[in-house]
């Protein structure tokens, strides 16, 4: 009897959750995303969706992203990206929001819908709205033909595989992953980027999927750390720049899954309010990662630290300065600015998931929420 496996079991494939599975599967799920699109010795991206409507795309007064949870986050890390590379403006929307603000779209603009499911109604809702109106609609999705890849003019799946647990993991930097392709292949249609960095930028990412089983392999030393702070009623996540979403994307991944209380913050408006949360029961979670206003974040930590908030930090590899003032660091690769929320996102899916085990709870299916939300 022992040795009977159940079939959810076997799917597990030895992990103890859906949700651990899919934060290891990330290497492999990013590979596949960039398989036979990123092609670095011909010194191309290659994909269909983009190519076929370039003109359209690159001649767009601006892009509009719209996105539910989640997705919404890798569709602010996309804004950063694609305002950086592509220089077109971008405005990212909640889709619940703006299909009911009566939002102005014209035929010059192009709608990016970012979908896991590619069912989620609110997106859905917003696409149809957005194409009423003459706009051209781009839909990045996981699920090969879903309801949001169908209604899409034209689209490039994230190929993540399927994601079993709720709170979405790999599908995150997949989506973030795809995303920055289509920047970069922009990009260089437009003749916005140099050789030099597109290539770098091509090779860099073609580095991260060893980057990322790297950062995976620090489980041990987050489950410590998770120990620590498993009791605790609120925590607090502070990045700035391309990982300020990834700030957000923690705290939503915590309250998900832990049902602590968390917040996302870029770092500098921490002033703004959430200062004053911050005593010795505070653990504030920083993104501080070389490059990315890097000195900005640290005087950050020195205002948590003398508040006597509990500091950790993500950090680069050997960093040393924050280090020196922080209750506990977690380091992550170095790469290119814009490609680290791929990297600073892994530790921090792993901090919520100990976290949650920890506290007992119900890690693949959280009360209240639901994998796919196909109603209002
Ligand atoms: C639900 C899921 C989230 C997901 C969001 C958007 O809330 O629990 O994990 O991010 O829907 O879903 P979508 O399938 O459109 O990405």
């Amino acid at each position: 009897h022992e040795l009977q496996l159940s079939l959810e079991q076997i799917e597990k494939n030895g992990f103890d959750h859906f949700m651990l599975k899919e934060i290891h599967e990330q290497p492999e799920a990013i590979k596949d995303t960039y398989r036979g699109r990123l092609r670095i010795n011909d010194g191309i991206i290659k994909m269909a969706g983009i190519e076929d409507n370039l003109e359209r795309i690159l001649n767009a007064n601006r892009i509009i992203i719209v996105a539910c949870g989640t997705s919404w986050h890798a569709g602010l890390v996309a804004e950063y990206i694609f305002e950086d590379l592509v220089r077109i403006p971008v405005e990212v929307e909640y889709a619940s929001e703006f299909r009911y603000r009566n939002p102005i779209i014209t035929s010059k603009d192009v709608v990016i819908a970012i979908s896991q499911s590619g069912e989620t109604a609110d997106t859905l809702a917003a696409i149809k709205l957005a194409k009423q109106n003459g706009a051209f609609v781009f839909g990045v999705c996981n699920v090969v033909g879903s309801t949001i890849a169908r209604e899409s003019h034209a689209g490039a799946y994230t190929h993540a595989g399927p994601e079993i647990g709720v709170a979405s993991t790999k599908a995150f930097t997949t989506q973030i992953t795809v995303l920055t392709l289509i920047a970069l292949k922009l990009a260089q249609s437009k003749g916005a980027i140099s050789k030099t960095e597109f290539h770098n930028y091509l090779a860099e990412m073609e580095a991260i999927p060893t980057k990322v089983e790297e950062s995976l392999k620090i489980d041990g030393h987050i489950q410590e750390i998770a120990s620590v702070f498993k009791d605790v009623p609120n925590f607090l996540y502070l990045g700035r720049g391309y990982n300020f979403p990834v700030a957000l994307e923690g705290a939503l991944k915590l309250k998900e899954i832990s049902y602590i209380h968390a917040e996302g913050y870029p770092a500098a408006e921490m002033k703004h309010g959430p200062i004053a949360l911050i005593d010795e029961q505070m653990p504030v979670v920083v993104i501080a990662t070389k490059k990315g206003h890097y000195e900005k974040v640290v005087s950050n930590i020195q205002e948590i630290k003398s508040r006597k908030g509990k500091i950790i930090g993500i950090v680069t590899e050997g960093d040393t300065e924050v280090k020196s003032m922080a209750d506990y660091v977690i380091e992550v690769p170095e790469t290119i600015e814009g490609l680290t929320p791929l990297l600073t996102t892994i530790p921090l899916q792993l901090l919520s998931y100990h976290i949650a085990v920890m506290r007992g709870c119900n890690v693949d299916q959280p009360r209240n929420l639901a994998k796919s939300v196909t109603v209002e």
